[in-house]
Parts: structure tokens; sequence; C-alpha cells
């Protein structure tokens, strides 16, 4: 700090000045103390359990698809507290909950999960967490019996964790749609033409133009995905295989996020009505055949009203895309917090998963 010239600077700063010294011997004698304090063994923290406010270990066993990523705070973002997460396997004797991602498991088999000695603690559970459909889920068989808790996008998992959902709001709130000049956009990574979605895309797109993007298609910069999608009216939202509850960003993010009517393939009717309003999405089944599709789908392109219906509930509800993994690892913490000492084991993994 240069001494302030006289008169030109704000006495605040002069008489800070003339302190200096003081100043400097004061945060001196704090680095001293601090240090000292630093080097004096510390009383260790007695854990107490079955206390609300106690800190629990969730251990991710693989990191799934073997890529580390730095591990979020739950507390700093989802405001769930009293959660350590790991990735450090010398953590096990004390994690109150292991966290098993299905991929990894079925690379590495049964060989690669944790054995003793020591033995596995009587408390700890092991959670099953897989996102997949079981049509992309090798490896499901011979599970049984090992895991305590399911963890996937299947609503009656144990720890049920969604590719989106939606919270109503507090408010009812007018919905701004964004300004639309493109029709029907489609968004495809794993091109298979055994797929049931490129089968029905094929008979569809002899009938209305639709924009294809991605490996097979027009060029999408990484992370454009919701701006892109915004322009259009439609968005097939197709999935990659037909499953209960299996309703993924496909829908949540591309065409929800994006303002964009969601032409979808998946389950049924009804289980998308579980999860969203009946007038929020169109469903290929609601037509006898892809030429009826894209009749109706030309027909709201040319009628403003009927197309607007299909936002009437945005108003009302706000959309949320799932954040993996972070959200994942603080949903099971919670859940693990405020889990009884209900002992539990999945006996018939692969044959709930798959029905
Ligand atoms: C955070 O969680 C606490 C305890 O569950 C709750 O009382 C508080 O309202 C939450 N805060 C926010 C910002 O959601
Ligand atoms: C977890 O499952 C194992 C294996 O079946 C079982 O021995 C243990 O008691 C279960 N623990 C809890 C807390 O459910």
């Amino acid at each position: 700090m240069e001494p302030c010239p006289r008169r030109s600077c704000p006495r605040r700063w002069r008489r800070l000045w003339r302190r200096r010294w003081a100043l400097a011997a004061g945060l001196l004698g704090a680095a001293l103390a601090l240090f000292a304090c630093l080097r004096q063994p510390q009383p260790r923290r007695v854990p107490t359990t079955g206390r609300a406010g106690d800190e629990v270990t969730v251990l991710l066993w693989w990191e799934p698809f073997g890529r580390p990523r730095r591990l979020t705070d739950c507390r700093r973002r989802y405001n769930v507290s009293g959660c350590r997460l790991s990735a450090d396997r010398g953590r096990l004797g004390e994690a109150r909950a292991v966290l098993f991602h299905h991929r990894d498991l079925a690379l590495h088999g049964a060989q690669g999960l944790p054995r003793g000695p020591p033995p596995r603690p009587q408390r700890q559970l092991w959670v099953w967490m897989n996102f997949e459909s079981p049509s992309h889920s090798p490896g499901l068989q011979g599970l049984g019996g090992v895991f305590n808790w399911t963890m996937s996008y299947r609503r009656d998992s144990d720890v049920f964790v969604p590719y989106g959902y939606l919270h109503a709001l507090p408010q009812p709130r007018p919905f701004a749609l964004p300004r639309k000049t493109r029709l029907v956009a489609w968004v495809i990574s794993n091109w298979n033409e055994e797929h049931a979605r490129v089968r029905y895309y094929r008979q569809l797109k002899e009938h209305l133009a639709i924009d294809v993007y991605g490996a097979q298609g027009l060029a999408l910069v990484e992370g454009s995905v919701v701006k892109t999608v915004s322009a259009y009216k439609f968005y097939l939202a197709f999935e990659n295989s037909q499953h209960t509850d299996y309703i993924t960003e496909k829908l949540w993010r591309n065409a929800f996020a994006a303002s964009a009517v969601p032409v979808v393939l998946g389950p049924r009717r009804a289980n998308y009505e579980r999860f969203i309003p009946a007038n929020s999405f169109i469903h290929v089944d609601d037509f006898p055949s892809p030429r009826l599709l894209a009749t109706y789908l030309k027909f709201l392109d040319k009628n403003k009203p009927s197309y607007r219906r299909y936002f009437a509930w945005r108003n009302k509800y706000e959309v949320h895309v799932t954040s993996f993994w972070d959200e994942h690892y603080c949903k099971v913490c919670e859940a693990v917090r405020t889990a009884g000492n209900q002992v539990k084991t999945v006996r018939n993994l692969a044959s709930w998963f798959e029905s």
C-alpha cells in the first residue's frame, strides 16, 4: 500500500495507513495462533449414530462407465445435508451405503464386488443403480439376493430417480412459447434399423418432412440440442426400447425443455400419463398409422389454437431435467439418511426390472 498524499485520499485510508504497523502485528499474531492451533492434536470427533445431523458416507464402487467425475457437495447443490460422497474404496468399512452401477458391474462380473474379510457390515446398504432399459442392461441374471435397494427410473424402485419431472408452480404464471419456424426434429445418435423407432421414422417421413440430427443426419453442436429444437413445433421423443417407466431425456430435455410438443414412442400412453398431463404430448399409438399421425401434425401446423392447447399445462408446472450423476448420488444419500433400520434384500432383480 502506497502512502496517500495528504488531502487527496479519504481520511479512512489515511487512518489505516497510520495504523499499518498495528495491523501487520495483529495479522502476524493471528497467523501464529492459527499455526499453533493446527499443530495441536485435535480431539477426535466421536461419531454418534442414529441422530439427524450425522454424516453418512455413500461410496461409489465404480464410477459410471469408468469415467471419474468430481463429486458434488449435496448440501450446497441440493440442500441435502449430512452426506459424504466418495469413490475411495478405502472407505468401504465406514460406508452406510455402497452404489453399484449396473453397466460396470456387468463388465467386471460378480467377482468385482467387495469381498470380505472383513465381512459385509449388517447395516450397510448395497444399492443397485441403473438408468438403462432392460434391453440395454446385459448381465441381469444371477444378481438376486445381492443388493438391498434398487435405484432406477422405475417408479417402484427403492430410490426412484426419473430422467425428469414436473413440479407445480406456487402461482400460475403465463408461459411464453418460443418462436417456431420449423416443423419436426429428431436427434438420434444410436441408429439401429432393428429399433422400432427407426422403422416408425421410415414410414413417417414418407408423409412429412423431418429434420434428423445426430450421427446419421444434420450436425449438432454439443450442448445445443435445446436451442436447436426450440425452433421446432414437434420433437420425436422416440425411446431406443419400450419398457415400463422408461421415459428419458428425449422427452424431458430434448422436447419439454425445448418447448417442442413431444411425439412419443415408448411405453403406452397410460404409462406416460402417470408422469405428465394427457394433453402435453402426442403418442404414436393414438393413430392407426404413421400416415394419419402425419396428417394430424400438419393440421396442428396450420391451426394455432389447437397447437397451443398442448401448452395449457405450462402455466401450472415447471419442467425439471435431472442432472447426471450428482442428483442421483444426493438422492440416494437423502434416502439413506431418512431410512429406518428396516432390513431388505432384492431377491428377483431381473424379473422385476424386466417386467
Ligand atoms: C433446506 O432444508 C431444510 C431442512 O430440510 C429446510 O428447512 C429448508 O427450508 C431448506 N432450504 C431451502 C432453501 O430449500
Ligand atoms: C442387505 O442384504 C444382505 C444380503 O442379503 C443382508 O444380509 C443384510 O441384512 C441386508 N441389510 C440391510 C440393512 O437391509
